[in-house]
C-alpha cells in the first residue's frame, strides 16, 4: 500500500491556500488509517506512543479548542466529555486521561472519532468561509493545528510502528514488495567547515515553531561534518567489537539504560539464524547494511559516536551546514530510511539531511536567548518541555513532506527509541 502524500498546492487563489492546506491535512491523516483496523487504532503500545483513534481526535480536539470555541459563534461542541479525553498535557484546558490509559478507551468508539472529525471540519469550513478568519490571528491559529496535526501524523505512523512490532504475527504497515538495497552506501566523508559567528533560529518568514525564535547569533568553532547518516553496517560493526559491552564508552546514565533494559542492538531488531532482521512498517526484514541506522537512543548515539572516535554535532554545527530551508524532498509514499546513494547533494551540502532519520545532536533542548512562549494555553505547546530532553535535527521518512527545515528543532529524551531515530557523526576541526 502506498500512501499519496497530499498536495501542497493550492487549489485557487491566496485566500484558499489555508483552507486547502488544512483540508489536505486532515485529509491525508485519514488516509494514513486506510489499512487499519478498529482494534488496529484502539491500543497503545507503550506509555509513550498513542493509539491511532486518540490521534486522530486530538487534532480534532485542538482545532476545536483553539479555533472554533473561541472564534466561531455558535459552535457546538461535539461532545463535553472530549474535552478530558483528548487533552494532551494542557493544564490550563483544563485534567485530562492519563497518558499511559490512552488505550483502554475503547469508548468512545472508532466510528465516533471520524464523526468527531467530520462534525469539527464542517465547523472549519464554515469559518473558512469568512474572509477574517484567512488572516490575522484566525489563520495563524489554524496554521499551528495544520502543523500540529503534521507532527502528529509522524507519531500515528510511529505508533502503529511500536504497536505492530508489540505483536506476534507482525504485521506490515504497508504491504509492499521492498526492493532491499543491497548496494553499498555512498563512501563516508567529512565535510569541513569554517568556525565563526553564525546566524541561527528562524528568520521569520513562513512558519516556524516558537522554539525556533528569536533568531540570533552563534559562536561556531571549525568543525566535520559527516557526508551522510551512520549506516547499520557501520552499527553492526559497533556491535561486533563490543559497543554495547564496553562501559567506557557510555555515559553513565547511558550505561545504566543498557543495562537495565538489556539493550544489545537497535529497537525493534531481532536476531534470527540467518542475521539481524527488524520490524518496519513494511513488516519484520533483514537489516540492510546500506540504510541509515535507526530506532537509537541519544545514550547510543553518543556511544557510537566515542566509538567511532568522532562525536554528535551540535544543533548549530547541523543548522550551519543544512543551507536547505525546508524539507521539501519528494516522498516515495514508503515509509522507510534510504541508503544514501550520492554522499552529498550537488549544492556541497551533507546528504540525507532530511527525510530519512531524524539526527540526534549534542545540544540539550533550551530556549534561544530571548525566547518568550506564546500567551495562553498555547504556550504550553513547547516552552514548558525545555528541560532534559536533547534536539534532533533533520526529518525523518515520516514526517510529512514540507514539514520541516533547517532551524526545525524535535526533542526527545535520550533514552527514547521508538521514533525514528538516527545520527550523523561529527569532529574538531584538525
Ligand atoms: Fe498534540
Amino acid at each position: 500500500m502506498l500512501i499519496v502524500p497530499p498536495d501542497r498546492e493550492p487549489d485557487g487563489g491566496a485566500e484558499n491556500a489555508l483552507a486547502h492546506r488544512l483540508f489536505s491535512t486532515r485529509a491525508h491523516s485519514v488516509a494514513l488509517t486506510a489499512a487499519l483496523t478498529p482494534e488496529d487504532m484502539t491500543v497503545q503500545a507503550s506509555d509513550d506512543a498513542s493509539p491511532t483513534k486518540w490521534h486522530l481526535a486530538h487534532v480534532t480536539w485542538f482545532f476545536e479548542n483553539f479555533v472554533l470555541k473561541p472564534h466561531l459563534a455558535g459552535y457546538r461542541i461535539f461532545d463535553d466529555a472530549f474535552n478530558y479525553c483528548f487533552n494532551s498535557y494542557y493544564e490550563a484546558l483544563g485534567p485530562r486521561h492519563s497518558r499511559p490509559k490512552r488505550g483502554l478507551l475503547t469508548r468512545p468508539s472508532t466510528e465516533r472519532v471520524f464523526e468527531y472529525r467530520a462534525h469539527v471540519d464542517e465547523a472549519l469550513r464554515r469559518l473558512l468561509a469568512r474572509d477574517e478568519a484567512r488572516k490575522g490571528e484566525i489563520a495563524r491559529l489554524i496554521e499551528i493545528g495544520i502543523n500540529h496535526e503534521e507532527q502528529h501524523q509522524e507519531l500515528l505512523l510511529t505508533d502503529i510502528l511500536a504497536l505492530f512490532a508489540s505483536s506476534p504475527l507482525k504485521p506490515a504497515y504497508q504491504s509492499v514488495s521492498i526492493d532491499l538495497d543491497e548496494s553499498e552506501a555512498a563512501t563516508f566523508g567529512w565535510l569541513e567547515y569554517a568556525g565563526g559567528i553564525r546566524r541561527v533560529g528562524h528568520d521569520g518568514s513562513g512558519y516556524c515553531w516558537d522554539n525556533e525564535l528569536p533568531s540570533h547569533e552563534a559562536l561556531v568553532q571549525p568543525f566535520k561534518l559527516a557526508n551522510r547518516l551512520v549506516t547499520n553496517e557501520e552499527w553492526l560493526a559497533f556491535m561486533g567489537d563490543g559497543g554495547y559491552e564496553t562501559p567506557s564508552l557510555w555515559l553513565s546514565d547511558g550505561w545504566a539504560a543498557v543495562n537495565r533494559e538489556g539493550w544489545q542492538s537497535p529497537l525493534y531488531w531481532e536476531k534470527s539464524d540467518g542475521g539481524w532482521l527488524q520490524m518496519s512498517l513494511q513488516g519484520l526484514l533483514p537489516v540492510v547494511p546500506s540504510e541509515p541506522v535507526s530506532h537509537v537512543s541519544y545514550y547510543e548515539a553518543d556511544a557510537f559516536a566515542r566509538w567511532a572516535g568522532a562525536r554528535l554535532p551540535t544543533e548549530f554545527e547541523w543548522e550551519a551546514a543544512a543551507t536547505t530551508v525546508s524539507d521539501s524532498l519528494a516522498r516515495s509514499g514508503i515509509f522507510r530510511p534510504r541508503a544514501a546513494q550520492s554522499p552529498a547533494d550537488p549544492k556541497g551540502q551533507p546528504a540525507q539531511l532530511f527525510g530519512d532519520v531524524w539526527q540526534w545532536t549534542a545540544s540539550a533542548y533550551l530556549p534561544y536567548p530571548g525566547y518568550r512562549p506564546p500567551v495562553g494555553a498555547i504556550g504550553e505547546y513547547n516552552g514548558k518541555f525545555m528541560v532534559g530532553q536533547h534536539v534532533l535535527r533533520g526529518s525523518s521518512c515520516a514526517t510529512p513532506a514540507g514539514h520541516s527545515r533547517a532551524t526545525y528543532r524535535n526533542f526527545f529524551y535520550p533514552h527514547q527509541r521508538w521514533q525514528f531515530l538516527g545520527l550523523r557523526l561529527a569532529a574538531d576541526a584538525d
